[in-house]
C-alpha cells in the first residue's frame, strides 16, 4: 500500500528544528542544462540555493539528482563526454565558466558520496591528507584542524584514542563521518552530500541526518536522498526532480504537506518511483 503524505510526515522530535529560512542566497542556478554526449540528463533547470540551510533533491533513480549535484563542484568534469550549459552563480562567479579553478572550487564545496571512501590511511592522516599537500605543515596547526573537524563531525569522542589506526578499521557509519570530517577540515562553504547514509545501518544513518542537522549552522548543504522520510525529517527546502526536470522547488513542508503540482504529490504518495 503506497505511503499517504501523513505517513511520510510521521518524524522524530528532530523535526522541531529550526526551520527559519535564511533569505541569503549562495548558488543561483540559471537554465542549467547537463548532457552526457548527446543525452541530456538535466533539462534546464533554475533554483536558488539558501545559504545556512538543507537542500533536499528527491526523485525516482535516474533523474538527473547526482548529475546535478556534480555540477555544482565540477566533478562531471571526470566524466568524458558530460558538458553543462547555463550558469551556476556562486558569489557572482559563474562556476561552470572555463577558468575557474576547479581544485580551489571544491575546496569551497566538498563532497561526501554515497558509500565512504576513506583513504587507506591513519584517521589522522586522512584528515590531514589535503592539507599537507596545501602547504599546512605545522603539527600543532594539524592537531586543531584534526580534533575541530572530527568534532563537528561528531566522531572525535568514538576516535580520539586510535588517531593513528587505520581508517579503514572503522564502522561504516564511523568512516562516512571521517568523509564528513575530511571534507570540513577544507573549511568548504558549501556541502554536497550524495545519498550519505543510504548504505549505512539505521543507527548510524540517524547520526548522520543530525550531524547534517547541525552542520546547517555553518554550511549550505544540498542532499541527495532516496528516502522521502529522512527529506522530510531534515531539510529546509525541497526539490522535486523527474526525468532530468525539476518539477517543484519549495519549502519542505509544503512539498510534503501541500505540493502544488500533482506528479510531486503523487511521487511523495509513494504511486511510483
Ligand atoms: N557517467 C554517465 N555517463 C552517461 N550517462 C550517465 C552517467 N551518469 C548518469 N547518466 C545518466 O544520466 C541520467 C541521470 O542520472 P543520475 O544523475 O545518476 O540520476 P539519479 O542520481 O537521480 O539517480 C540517467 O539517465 C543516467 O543513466
Ligand atoms: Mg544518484
Amino acid at each position: 500500500m503506497p505511503a499517504t503524505i501523513k505517513d511520510i510526515m510521521q518524524t522524530s522530535e528532530k523535526t522541531q528544528m529550526d526551520r527559519t529560512l535564511s533569505k541569503e542566497v549562495i548558488l543561483k542556478v540559471n537554465n542549467l542544462e547537463i548532457f552526457y554526449g548527446e543525452k541530456r540528463a538535466v533539462n534546464g533547470i533554475s533554483l536558488d540555493i539558501n545559504k545556512n540551510a538543507v537542500t533536499a533533491l528527491i526523485g525516482p533513480s535516474g533523474c538527473g539528482k547526482s548529475t546535478f549535484l556534480r555540477s555544482i563542484n565540477r566533478m562531471n568534469d571526470l566524466i568524458p563526454g558530460a558538458r553543462a550549459e547555463g550558469q551556476i552563480l556562486y558569489e557572482d562567479v559563474d562556476i561552470l565558466s572555463k577558468d575557474i579553478n576547479v581544485v580551489a572550487l571544491r575546496k569551497e564545496i566538498g563532497m561526501v558520496f554515497q558509500k565512504p571512501n576513506p583513504f587507506p590511511k591513519s584517521i589522522y592522516n586522512n584528515i590531514t591528507h589535503a592539507l599537507k599537500f596545501d602547504g599546512t605543515t605545522k603539527k600543532n596547526v594539524l592537531d586543531d584542524i584534526v580534533e575541530e573537524s572530527l568534532t563537528k563531525a561528531a566522531l572525535w569522542d568514538e576516535v580520539k584514542d586510535r588517531l593513528g589506526k587505520s581508517a579503514l578499521s572503522l564502522s561504516g557509519g564511523q568512516q562516512q563521518r571521517l568523509c564528513i570530517a575530511r571534507a570540513i577540515a577544507m573549511k568548504p562553504t558549501v556541502m554536497l552530500l550524495d545519498e550519505p547514509s543510504s548504505a549505512l545501518d539505521p543507527i548510524s544513518n540517524a547520526k548522520i541526518e543530525e550531524l547534517i542537522m547541525d552542520l546547517k549552522n555553518d554550511y549550505s548543504i544540498i542532499i541527495v536522498t532516496h528516502n522521502m522520510q529522512q527529506a522530510s525529517r531534515i531539510s529546509d527546502k525541497t526539490a522535486f526532480f523527474l526525468n532530468g526536470d525539476l518539477v517543484e522547488f519549495d519549502v519542505t513542508d509544503k512539498i510534503f504537506t501541500n505540493p502544488s503540482v500533482k506528479k510531486t504529490e503523487e511521487y511523495i504518495s509513494g504511486r511510483f518511483g
